[in-house]
This record gives structure tokens, C-alpha cells and sequence, in this order.
């Protein structure tokens, strides 16, 4: 009996033809070999299942086929001559493919360049192929580096990894790089069509959308799921199987949920997590879920198509109905407060109920509140529109209005008298949640000289004076030009200053790296996700809308109207987020290691002989005033 070749490994291209959605690498590396211009070293990054090991392979088997062929869009290898044979074979002793996580030593690279030294057995070039090189040790990349400074003339490398960032810089400038994208979910519907009819299977529209997207980005995630489903339902597959088998949420549940929160209706909304809980889901992926209709909902608001927003097109249209029942900063506020919660949720021993607060506080929130200046009244009309949107420093909630410190008048640098100001709630929705870098420091409203304010959770309380709507949410036409705070300007500074008006867009900044940060007029904002990231948050700054926001705020933040490029790419470096989430770990560790090893700690334990509880760290106050939940220890 033939035994099941998994689809993964059946359609494993095998040409350059094959090859999906990597045009721009394929077409360079053709070149390349027909001009005979190849390099010493190529890098092939990006995230998983995308085509790297694949693209390595063909392009070594094609450099060394004397049988290669021009077909007038593609050049094909034999297939037949006996170099072609033994690659696909995978037994060549001149294109020698080397797992980096299994031979990651200083001996196994060492080895490699013994043996370089010697000319290949057939043709003229000997390959090297190391696939996930990042998990080389530092002494093995040493070693690597010697070689690659000086390859003998008849050695290529081929180094392919998910993590570039990993890679020591005096081996990536060695090497010319390429960036593999991800697959957009459409990509991967086409490529399951294919591969469902050459395989004979029927498959619904709806579970060819389901599959694509739960791949994220991935081809070979994409089949690999899609053997599970066929395994599961066999050769006929609804998109109910679909769900069934792969564990996915209904996604009547989500938008359900999300109708329970736009709408006010708490009480809706819970009813439905606890079905979707009943029903054994993990309560990170429903609210991840959660994020991306949420993401999409945004989208939607703001006029992009579905296809975008990457939900089928009945989804869409409802998920349009509930965006009308809430303003677009709303939203975005809702998508933050997901954004942190989500974090909470995978550390919380009890996720249900972080999840839970989270529904009731987005369902119940009022997304801005004006504070009274001391001894003044709140402006109205239109000139307040103007105004009002001086950012304020939030505090969490357990402070209240009455509480308020003071400025005078005489703090604010421009000399104009106290303005009213108006809180996003954003730090409400997520209090706790919040990462500390994301919350202006106090010294921020001591330089603008406005009032400090806090903060009232609450959708009925008297001091939710207004709705957003009716306080000038169109900021954008109205907002002045604000003076921003004197000092180095920084991407830091630039994304607070976001924060202010447009919360989700300054959490989506947060996740993608400026550098450098365009300071000096010539040069541009390039704003660079790397593909890990680019699905959540690139579709938030790339409609001309957002285009044309950022260049307003470049304007107010550093005096010049900038040319905004955003862009996905690997570039090694790490996100504002990434840091700040290194650094937490990091901080969260040593605190874990201070308790732990504290005399007082260490007796109490063999006293009791109890485990620690959850270690809470508290930011040192002038810095914010959440805290955060570490993990047990
Ligand atoms: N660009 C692509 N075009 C067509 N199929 C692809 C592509 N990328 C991946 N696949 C499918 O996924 C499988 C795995 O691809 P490959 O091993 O090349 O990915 P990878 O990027 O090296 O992944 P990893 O990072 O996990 O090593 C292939 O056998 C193929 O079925
Ligand atoms: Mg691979
Ligand atoms: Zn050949």
C-alpha cells in the first residue's frame, strides 16, 4: 500500500515556476544564474513555511544543472542529469544542506570549511546550504566568517532563517539579502483551489477562506491544515468541518461579542464568551480573534474593502453594521484595550476573567471625558473643537476628578490661559494592562502647562460629560498645531504624541521601527514592519487617510510635512514594543530572582515549604502608577 505523502511535502516546488508569491526573489535569482553573476553568500529570510528551504534548494539544483533551460519566463532545471538526480535525492555531495539547530557547533562549521577547500566532484560549484543559521553558536559564526570573508572561488552559500535579528551584522553584510513574503490570505485561497482540484477534493468557498486565513501568512501551515481537515471530513469539506476539525471560533460568536460590546450590551456579549469557553476554546485565540475583527472593523470604518480587511464578504458586511454603532477612536480604543489585553490573558492564571472585565469595561466605556480647568469654564462650540485636544496625562482609574493637581496658568509656555482638556480613556479600558512606556510621563503636561486629569470608567457617570463625537473626534480637521515640547525628538516622542489622538495608530507605530527617525529634512518617515508583524498592524497606517494623518503629525511634531513610507521587511532590528517587552521580561526576572533568593523569602519557604504567589511589580511612581502581574514563580 502507498503510504500518504503529506501535501506539504507533495507540492513542494520543485522549479522556479513553482514558486508562489516570491516573485521579486525569483526573478533576481534567475538573473543572477543567467548573467553568471552569483554571489558567495545569499540570505534567505522570513517567516515560516514561506518558501525558504524550497527557494535554496531550487536555486543551487538550477546554478548547477548544464542542462538549464530558458522557457522564455522561466528557467527550468533538468530534472534528469545526475546532478539535478542526486538533489532531489537530497544524497549530492556538492550541494550539502546542513540544519543549523541540529549542527549549530563551532566542529560542524569548522567542517564546512575543511571541506570547502576542496572543488566539487562535478560542475563547478559546491553549495552550502545552512538552513536555520540563526541557531549557530557564536563561536560556530566566527568561524562561519573566516569562510565567508574569503570563499574559495567554487564555494556558494545559501543561509536561510525565520530570525535575521539573530544573525551577527558582519554576516549579513557578507551576504545579499533577501526578504520572502508572507502569503496575503487571497495568495493562499488560490493555492488551495489548485491543490483541492488536482487532488480530486470538493471544497466549500467558505472553508477555502477559513483555511487561508487561519495560516497566517504560511503555505505550508495552509496545507498542513488542510490535511488535518481532509483527514477529518475526507474528500467533501464544509466550512462547519472545517471549524471542527482545526478548532476555530465561530465567527458568529466574534461578531456576536463584538455586537454585545458596540452596543452597550454587556450582558450579551459575556453569555457569548462563556458558550465560546464552554465550548473549550482557549480564550487567547478568542481574543486574538477578537483583535482582528476589531483590526478589520477599523479598516472597514474607514472605507477599506473587505478583501483588505481579509474577511469573506458576508462577514464584512456585518462586522460594517456593528462598526456604525461606535465612532472610528472608539474603536481604536476597543483595539487597544484588546491589544494589552491579550498579553494579560496568555500570563493571567485566570484568563476568563481578565477576559470578562475586558468585555464589561469596553461595552460600558465612554471613550472621552473633558475636564473643567480650575477656576474655568469648559469652552463650547467650535473654538472648543480646536482646543480641547490637548493631551493630558492619564492616570488610572482609582484616582478621581476632585483629586486633580492644578496648574496655573502661568506654566503653560505659550501663555494662553488653561485650556479644557479631553482624556482618551485608553488607559481605562486596559488599567493594569498598560505597558509603561506607553504612558506620558508627568513632565510631559508640566511642559504644556496643562491641567493634569484622571480618569472615571464609567458609560453613566455625570463625569462622561460628553460622547466623543459631539467633542470634535474629527480632530483631524480641526486640531490645531499644537507646540510639541522642546528636546531631542525621537520616535518614542513622535509615537506619544500619536497616542494622544489616535491611540490604535500609535500602537501599531509602536510595533514597527523608525530608524532613523527623521529628525533632519531630507529624510523620510519609513515606518518598517517585519513580516512577523506586518498583518495586524500595516493595513493601519497604509490607507491614504493614515498617510496623510502621519504626515500631520510629523508636521506637529517636528515642524516639517515628511514623506511616509510604510513598508514590511526584516530589517534585524527590534519594535519600540519588542524592546519595551524584553525589557519587562527582563525586570520581571530579576525581580523573580531578587524574591527568590531573599533570605526573609528563602526561610519563609522551608518553614512552610509553600510555592511562591504571583510577584506583582510595581513602576516607581513618577514613572506611571499600574502595575503589572508577573508571572508565578
Ligand atoms: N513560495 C511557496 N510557493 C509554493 N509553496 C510553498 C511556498 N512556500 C512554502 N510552500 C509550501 O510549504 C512547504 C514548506 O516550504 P519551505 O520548507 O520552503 O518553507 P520555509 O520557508 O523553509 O519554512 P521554515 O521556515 O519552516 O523552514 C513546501 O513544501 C510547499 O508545500
Ligand atoms: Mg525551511
Ligand atoms: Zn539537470
Amino acid at each position: 500500500m502507498a503510504s500518504y505523502v503529506v501535501l506539504a511535502r507533495k507540492w513542494r516546488p520543485s522549479q522556479f515556476s513553482d514558486i508562489g508569491g516570491q516573485g521579486p526573489v525569483v526573478r533576481t535569482l534567475m538573473n543572477a544564474i543567467q548573467s553568471d553573476r552569483i554571489h558567495h553568500a545569499y540570505l534567505l529570510t522570513g517567516s515560516r513555511g514561506i518558501g525558504k528551504t524550497s527557494i535554496a534548494r531550487i536555486f543551487a539544483k538550477t546554478i548547477r544543472c548544464p542542462n538549464v533551460k530558458w522557457d522564455g519566463t522561466w528557467l527550468r532545471a533538468c530534472d534528469e542529469c545526475s546532478s539535478c538526480r542526486e538533489i532531489a535525492a537530497g544524497n549530492s555531495v556538492d550541494v550539502i544542506e546542513i540544519d543549523g539547530a541540529s549542527n549549530n557547533g563551532v566542529d560542524a562549521v569548522r567542517e564546512i570549511r575543511e571541506n570547502a577547500k576542496f572543488l566539487p566532484s562535478s560542475g563547478t560549484r559546491k553549495i552550502y546550504i545552512i538552513d536555520e543559521v540563526h541557531m549557530l553558536t557564536t563561536a560556530a559564526f566566527n568561524a562561519l566568517l573566516k569562510t565567508l570573508e574569503e570563499p574559495p572561488a567554487h564555494v556558494l552559500f545559501i543561509l536561510a532563517t525565520t530570525e535575521p535579528q539573530k544573525i551577527p551584522g558582519t554576516i549579513l553584510s557578507r551576504c545579499q539579502r533577501f526578504d520572502l513574503k508572507r502569503f496575503t490570505v487571497a495568495q493562499v485561497q488560490t493555492r488551495l483551489e489548485e491543490v483541492a482540484l488536482a487532488e480530486g477534493i470538493q471544497i466549500e468557498a467558505g472553508a477555502v477562506a477559513l483555511l487561508s486565513r487561519a495560516a497566517d501568512g504560511s503555505m505550508r501551515d495552509a496545507l498542513s491544515l488542510f490535511d488535518q481537515v481532509i483527514a477529518f471530513a475526507g474528500m467533501k469539506i464544509s466550512a462547519g468541518a472545517v471549524r471542527e476539525s482545526i478548532g476555530l471560533i465561530e465567527s458568529q460568536s466574534l461578531l456576536g461579542i463584538l455586537r454585545g460590546i458596540f452596543s452597550r450590551d454587556a450582558k450579551s456579549a459575556i453569555a457569548i464568551v462563556n458558550d465560546v469557553y464552554r465550548a473549550g476554546h482557549d480564550l487567547k485565540l478568542l481574543s486574538k480573534n477578537l483583535l482582528e475583527y476589531l483590526h478589520a472593523a477599523i479598516l472597514l470604518k474607514v472605507g477599506i474593502d473587505s478583501a483588505a480587511a481579509e474577511l469573506p464578504a458576508e462577514e464584512a458586511l456585518e462586522l460594517r453594521e456593528i462598526a456604525k454603532l461606535r465612532e472610528i477612536e472608539e474603536i481604536e480604543l476597543f483595539f487597544q484595550a484588546f491589544q494589552n489585553g491579550t498579553e494579560w490573558i496568555s500570563r493571567s492564571p485566570q484568563p476568563k476573567l481578565v477576559l470578562e472585565v475586558l468585555v464589561v469595561k469596553c461595552a460600558t466605556a465612554d471613550a472621552l471625558v473633558m475636564l473643567p480647568p480650575r477656576g474655568g469654564n469648559p469652552k463650547s462650540g467650535s473654538q472648543q473643537g480646536a482646543e480641547q485636544t490637548n493631551a493630558s496625562v492619564q492616570k488610572p482609574l482609582t484616582r478621581s476628578v476632585s483629586e486633580t493637581p492644578a496648574h496655573t496658568a502661568s506654566t503653560s509656555p505659550v501663555g494662553n490661559p488653561p485650556k479644557p482638556s479631553i482624556v482618551p480613556m485608553v488607559k481605562d479600558l486596559s488599567t493594569g494592562m498598560t505597558p509603561p512606556a506607553t504612558v506620558p510621563k508627568p513632565t510631559e503636561s508640566a511642559q504644556t502647562g496643562l491641567p493634569k486629569a484622571s480618569l472615571l470608567f464609567t458609560g453613566s457617570s455625570p463625569m462622561a460629560m460628553k460622547k466623543p463625537n459631539s467633542l470634535g473626534h474629527s480632530s483631524d480637521e480641526t486640531r490645531a498645531v499644537h507646540a510639541v515640547p522642546a528636546g531631542p525628538k525621537t520616535f518614542e516622542g513622535f509615537i506619544s504624541h500619536v497616542r494622544k489622538y489616535r491611540p490604535a495608530m500609535a500602537s501599531a507605530l509602536e510595533n514597527g521601527i523608525c530608524d532613523p527617525f527623521p529628525s533632519e529634512p531630507e529624510i523620510d518617515f519609513v515606518v518598517t514592519f517585519s513580516p512577523q508583524n506586518a498583518s495586524v498592524y500595516h493595513g493601519l497606517l497604509t490607507s491614504s487617510a493614515a498617510v496623510s494623518e502621519l504626515q500631520k503629525f510629523t508636521l506637529e511634531y517636528l515642524g516639517m510635512i515628511k514623506r511616509v513610507v510604510v513598508e514590511v521587511k526584516d530589517t534585524g532590528m527590534l519594535s519600540v514594543a519588542e524592546r519595551r517587552e524584553n525589557d519587562l521580561s527582563q525586570r520581571e526576572q530579576n525581580a523573580k530572582n531578587a524574591v527568590t533568593s531573599h533570605p526573609l523569602i528563602a526561610e519563609a519557604r522551608a518553614l512552610f515549604g509553600g510555592e511562591l504567589g504571583p510577584i506583582e511589580l510595581i513602576q516607581p511612581q513618577d514613572e506611571n502608577e499600574t502595575s503589572r502581574k508577573g508571572s508565578h514563580a
